[in-house]
């Protein structure tokens, strides 16, 4: 019989129980009535006292070693359920963070302020003539390719803004100049999700309108916006561009350089990253928005907060800021 509990005791001792239901049929085949530590019992009343006090103790360690196997994953499945069932428990000593897009965010914010600009927001969903019409992008006109849209209802269409630039037309419409004010925001476009690239992601854009305003106004600000940033060494390059809302437009390049691999592939071999669009507005935009296109000029420009974050960080995949991996998180504070 001593050999026969040992074998029980092996098999206890091996079987794996992960789940309660693993445990039930582990139960049912050592611990129920008709399981085995009952009936080794059944047959330990019927031996002699000396063979009694050689197997009793086997047949208790059996037992023992059984109800522990179980008692063990019943605990471990109620703390589980315990943080489950209450959310209003604290955590353990993580107390959350900015996350690094709000971190930047602020920070470019704070620059444009200490400039003498203000704050102006808007609505995500908005319709064709704030997101299009207004900015010279009739229906039809190539140029809509560049901002792939996400239509919610079509004729009259309502669509997620692709660009903050509609914040603009609005502040235009109820503001009269002198303006200088940046709209932070998230945008939202039907693109391929890449390294380089989302669908969503978050915006900056500026606008300043007064009397005689020029564009070396705005290449001035842009650069001392950049050094601000990110430090007097940031080398920089202008670059002639189009956008059908400003005329002459142009973009602005970081060097990074294409040293490294990741490098090579964000700046597409050339090592230069593009972080804005600018350009002086276009005075059709002006009138369309209510505002004397002979008495007044102005510069606008629109950056994109993930890509600012990836260079200022060193994040080599934009990707990582929405996948909210708390390893990732907890770096930036
Ligand atoms: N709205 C443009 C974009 O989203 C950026 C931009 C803003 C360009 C203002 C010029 C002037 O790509």
């Amino acid at each position: 019989m001593l050999e026969e509990i040992r074998a029980y005791y092996l098999e206890a001792n091996d079987s794996s129980i992960k789940s309660l239901k693993d445990a039930e049929a582990f139960k049912k085949r050592f611990l129920s009535k008709n399981g085995v530590v009952n009936s080794l019992f059944l047959r330990f009343k019927k031996l002699s006292h000396d063979e009694k006090k050689a197997v009793g103790k086997d047949i208790n360690l059996l037992k023992k070693l059984c109800q522990e196997k179980v008692k063990a994953v019943q605990k471990s499945s109620r703390s589980k359920l315990n943080v489950i069932s209450d959310l209003t428990r604290p955590t353990s000593n993580f107390t959350g963070s900015a996350h690094p897009i709000t971190i930047i965010n602020n920070q470019i914010n704070e620059i444009f302020k200490s400039l003498g600009f203000y704050i102006s927001s808007g609505p995500e969903i908005e319709d064709d003539w704030h997101n299009f019409e207004a900015l010279n992008l009739p229906k039809d006109h190539p140029a809509r390719d560049m901002q792939d849209t996400f239509f919610v209802k079509l004729e009259p269409d309502i669509l997620l803004r692709t660009h903050t630039s509609s914040v603009q037309v609005r502040h235009m419409n109820e503001n009269q100049p002198p303006i200088r004010t940046v709209s932070p925001g998230r945008v939202f476009r039907n693109e391929a999700v890449s390294s380089r690239a989302h669908c969503i992601f978050h915006q900056i854009e500026g606008l300043y309108i007064d009397e005689k305003v020029s564009f070396i106004d705005m290449k001035n600000l842009l650069f001392v916006f950049a050094k601000k940033f990110f430090g007097k060494d940031v080398v920089l390059r202008f670059r002639p561009s189009y956008f059908p809302f400003t005329e002459p437009s142009a973009e602005m390049d970081v060097f990074l350089g294409t040293e490294t691999q990741a490098d090579y592939k964000l700046t597409k071999g050339t090592g230069w990253l593009e972080i804005l669009g600018c350009g002086m507005v276009d005075p059709k935009v002006l009138s369309n928005c209510n505002i004397d296109q002979k008495k007044y000029s102005g510069y606008a420009f629109g950056m994109g907060v993930e890509r600012i974050a990836m260079l200022k960080y060193g994040v080599k995949d934009l990707r990582l800021f929405f996948e909210n991996d708390l390893n990732f998180l907890k770096q930036f504070n």
